[in-house]
């Protein structure tokens, strides 16, 4: 294994209120059968994942010295998850996502003013020896860090050599989809999003005129496709792959476990294909489980089916 892996980006804390009969209404109540505090933000479950594989992970991000900032430095911690560079802030909270999942969908509510405001200056770029790797979680979440991706990227570049980037821009919440992103692009070693993200930030109609489109800019990128599976290029090969078949129970960062499972393999000088079936092993173990970090039982399972593919 080549080096830690580093995640600059979002942590918070999940509330899933799961098997709701409706969704909620104005001024009427709906009765959800199941919750679950969890650990949220696309960094902070792709923290936990990337080290439940067996990657040293740091994260650094933004959160309040409250309830919900405790629950996330005991249960990261709790996953191998290094938490010292994170920024605990007296009298702020916590950021939280609320999300409410019923049958056919999904509704979220997300209250992340620390996530939002975290910037370049509350970066330390000291003691990266052992990084190899950095991921840039939510792109478009990170209000305070969207003009300064090239010169973090720079300033570690000048200080470190031989690191690697990679992000994953997850929705844009402001559905302005602009095209600042393609300054940061060529910067970035790997790109994994969805197909909506694909759709909206290459403004193409179909998925595969949308991978062309990025693959002429980033020499790695991957396309996730929820029930559909996957499809990516490397270096103008192309990939894809179907989902594997599962008791599906809730999506709540399917995405960041994918992620997690394809850096895993990248990060061990796999060839795209094996990283590619990784992730897809890690999406899919992801949705048998109410939110998005999963029990023991869930990593046994990856872990199993990695084997089996090796
Ligand atoms: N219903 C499903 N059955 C099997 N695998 C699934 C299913 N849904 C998702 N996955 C797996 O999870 C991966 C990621 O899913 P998805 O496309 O929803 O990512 P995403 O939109 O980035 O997720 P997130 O909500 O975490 O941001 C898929 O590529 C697939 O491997
Ligand atoms: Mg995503």
């Amino acid at each position: 294994m080549n080096g830690n892996c580093l995640v600059i980006g979002d942590l918070n804390v999940d509330i899933i209120v799961a098997d709701l009969n409706r969704p909620p209404e104005k001024g009427s109540e709906v009765i959800a059968k199941n919750h679950l505090l969890d650990i949220g933000g696309s960094g902070g479950i792709f923290s936990i994942v990337l080290s439940e594989l067996g990657i040293k992970t740091h994260i650094i991000s933004k959160i309040g010295n409250d309830t919900f900032g405790d629950f996330l430095i005991k249960r990261l911690g709790g996953h191998g998850v290094e938490v010292d560079k994170i920024l605990i802030r007296e009298n702020k909270n916590t950021g939280v996502t609320i999300s409410l999942t019923y049958a056919e969908d999904k509704m979220q509510i997300s209250s992340v003013e620390m996530v939002k405001k975290f910037n370049i200056s509350d970066i330390v770029f000291e003691g990266f020896e052992n990084i190899a790797h950095v991921h840039f979680s939510s792109y478009y979440m990170m209000d305070g860090l969207q003009n300064d991706y090239i010169r973090i990227i720079s300033t570690i570049k000048k200080k470190y050599s031989n690191i690697t980037f990679s992000m994953d821009t997850n929705d844009d919440p402001s559905g302005e989809w602009d095209d600042k992103i393609y300054e940061t692009l060529p910067h970035i070693d790997v790109f994994l999003i969805n197909k909506k993200e694909a759709l909206k930030i290459t403004k193409k109609n179909n998925i595969d005129d949308a991978l062309e489109k990025l693959s002429k800019i980033v020499k790695t990128i991957v396309i996730k496709l929820g029930e559909d599976g996957y499809i990516a290029k490397h270096d103008g090969n192309l990939y894809s792959g179907g989902s594997l078949n599962v008791d599906f129970k809730d999506s709540t960062g399917a995405g960041d476990n994918f992620d997690a499972g394809f850096i895993y393999g990248f990060l061990n000088n796999m060839e795209p294909g094996k990283s590619l079936q990784i992730g897809n092993i890690c999406g899919a173990k992801s949705v048998e489980y109410l939110g998005g970090s999963g029990t023991k039982e869930k990593f046994n399972k990856i872990h199993t089916l990695i084997k089996k593919i090796m």
